[in-house]
């Protein structure tokens, strides 16, 4: 596997904050200069999660949790360490490097991404030359600078414009089949010269971008009549469905702070909504929410609008959206569900409506536990005692589907309140009716055995290490001869601090997180963190910089000392030689009192 260069993961923490990673996911309270939680890794009902935004750390006085953003995200959304990179590089729009540079693999998936963008290109162009296609979106209401934003373009009503244009070579030919824009015609059969045809005619492109901007596939929709209406790009080594969301990238770009995303059914609205003033809507590409959209969605908001038209596929869609949205569905996390009128979807409405008007409905969505009530209580008579127990037997399996912790709490009570129970008396026909009703404690995070690293809390080594880590910076300061002082030194931890001195003076580091993970991999990984946790009354980079000065030339008189005793023991039982003895006086100059056993 190739290696992430150390700069990238410096870079990565350094950009990244750690207050908002952990409260798209916890939510965070302010303390002070921090912020706090009850820890998600252990249950608890006092705060003790605390979030430093200066040290870009967190830590569990309960269950001693800790770590930088990449560890949080690891231990919380579980993923392995090149994942938690992968996802602050996405945060970021910043893409991940390897040391042992591109993959073959990766190096084809390059060619692939530049040639859509060749072909995006060539779409736009078509669309600026037809009238004919212009007409059609100006007629719905698409200003030019949109089509712009979206990359729009158009595809002519021609088998081989695309083919013509950039399958010259078998190599090429090839390269647009597995990018799904051209088709091998049936048994291999050749028509006007030609094997291949183009998949996109007579439609307006929209372009599928990924995070990064990347045209990754099309939508296409039919000018006027057709079928089908929309044509999307095949599944290829760049596009999955499942995964992708349209109008996010652009979401990503508008200048507004995202706080929410308002998820709607088709191309137009994202579009139309966008153009409108709501740049935080986005589509699912013709298929269900999926649990993978879900998880991209809370790790960048914590506000989540599903918009269905009113009619039953509307309705059955919501549903599905609601049973993939349970398992993400927590405190903190809002979940609210938009039903729009018969025979309207959001581009019609945005455009009668306009953003206020729009806005005004998303304020009057359904909360998610208020939905699954009311879909589960449609079609039952909740003033009979069976009517009852059949709601909440059908209610079980819903509920099962939460994490547990205080939003399922919640829900649970609510749907007890329904059918007047208590939620405890409900629990427990639940757990009587067999099947647990998943209520599995919550995972604990045992405290992991750390090494000490000096003896004799306070000693030199160890208040020299606690200002280099809160203020890495300050390394710059210290000079040569201040560094050379801790050669010879013996003292617990000192090798640390020499290690950790060179580390910054070779490479600055502004934050104590980006310390935390150059040491990730090794051993003083833990004691550096609890030095990190350690609450010292430091109060500027400043006073840091001149206390550890003052610490460090106190160790290199403490270095001074120990040479001359090293040398008095040593003159009891052999003879020094003259390098030795010149290094006794020079060493005595400054401690008069000692003294050579003759
Ligand atoms: N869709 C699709 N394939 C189809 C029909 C629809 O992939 N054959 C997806 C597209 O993403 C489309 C969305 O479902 O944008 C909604 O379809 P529909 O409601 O039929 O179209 P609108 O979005 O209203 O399109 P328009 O306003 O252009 O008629
Ligand atoms: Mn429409």
């Amino acid at each position: 596997m190739s290696r992430i260069p150390q700069g990238f993961i410096d870079e990565l923490i350094a950009r990244a904050d750690i207050v908002e990673i952990v409260g798209l996911r916890v939510q965070l309270k302010k303390a002070g200069r921090e912020y706090k939680a009850c820890c998600p890794f252990h249950d608890e009902k006092t705060p003790s999660f605390w979030v430093s935004p200066d040290k870009q750390f967190y830590h569990c006085f309960g269950c001693a949790a800790h770590g930088t953003a990449l560890g949080f995200l690891m231990a919380y959304d579980k993923l392995s360490f090149p994942e938690a990179i992968e996802e602050l590089a996405e945060r970021l729009g910043l893409e991940v490097p390897h040391e042992a540079g591109p993959t073959p693999a990766r190096r084809a998936d390059d060619d692939l991404y530049k040639f859509m963008g060749r072909v995006v290109s060539f779409y736009s162009e078509t669309l600026a030359r037809d009238a004919r296609a212009r007409q059609y979106l100006a007629a719905r209401g698409l200003e030019a600078a949109t089509l712009t934003q979206f990359a729009l373009g158009y595809a002519r009503d021609s088998w081989n414009d695309v083919l013509r244009r950039f399958g010259a070579n078998e190599a090429e030919r090839q390269q647009l089949t597995d990018l799904g824009l051209i088709i091998e015609r049936e048994g291999g059969q050749i028509r006007d010269g030609e094997r291949h045809y183009d998949r996109f005619r007579d439609r307006i492109m929209f372009p599928i971008r990924d995070a990064r901007g990347r045209a990754i596939a099309f939508g296409g929709r039919i000018i006027d009549q057709g079928e089908p209406k929309y044509l999307n790009s095949p599944e290829t080594t760049l596009f999955h469905k499942g995964r992708e969301l349209y109008g996010l990238y652009e979401a990503r770009q508008s200048r507004v702070v995202l706080k929410r995303l308002l998820v709607v059914e088709g191309y137009m609205d994202v579009v139309r909504l966008h153009q409108a003033g709501i740049p935080y809507a986005v589509a699912t590409l013709g298929t269900a929410t999926t649990p993978e959209h879900l998880k991209r969605i809370f790790r960048l908001v914590n506000e989540v609008v599903f918009a269905f038209d009113g009619d039953r596929a509307g309705r059955a869609a919501a549903w599905r959206a609601l049973q993939n949205t349970l398992p993400e569905a927590r405190e903190g996390r809002e979940v609210r569900f938009l039903f729009l009128p018969d025979g309207q979807d959001p581009d019609s409405l945005v455009g009668s409506e306009g953003r206020e008007g729009f806005e005004k409905r998303l304020a009057a969505a359904v909360p998610l536990s208020e939905y699954l009530v009311r879909e589960v209580s449609a079609d039952i008579d909740l003033s009979h005692a069976d009517g009852r127990a059949r709601f909440a037997e059908a209610a079980r399996p819903l509920v099962a589907k939460l994490a547990p912790g205080v939003y399922r709490e919640l829900v649970l009570e609510r749907v007890a309140q329904t059918i007047k129970l208590s939620a405890v008396r409900l629990q427990e026909l639940w757990n009587q009716a067999g099947t647990r009703a998943a209520s599995a404690p919550l995972p604990t995070r045992s405290a992991a055995p750390r090494a000490r690293i000096s003896s004799g809390r306070g000693s030199l080594v160890r208040q020299a290490i606690v200002r280099l880590l809160q203020f890495p910076a300050s390394a710059a300061r210290i000079s040569e001869t201040e560094r050379a002082g801790l050669d010879r030194l013996q003292e617990p931890g000192i090798e640390l601090l020499r290690a950790l001195i060179d580390d910054l003076k070779r490479t600055p580091a502004q934050i104590p997180a980006q310390v935390i993970e150059r040491w990730a991999d090794k051993p003083e990984r833990e004691s550096l963190e609890k030095l990190l946790l350690k609450e010292e009354v430091i109060t500027s980079a400043l006073a840091a910089g001149d206390e550890l000065r003052a610490a460090l030339l106190k160790l290199s008189e403490l270095a001074n000392t120990q040479r001359l005793e090293a040398l008095q023991l040593k003159s009891r039982t052999a003879t020094l030689d003259d390098s030795e003895l010149q290094e006794f006086q020079r060493l005595t100059t400054k401690h008069p009192a000692a003294k050579l056993s003759r």
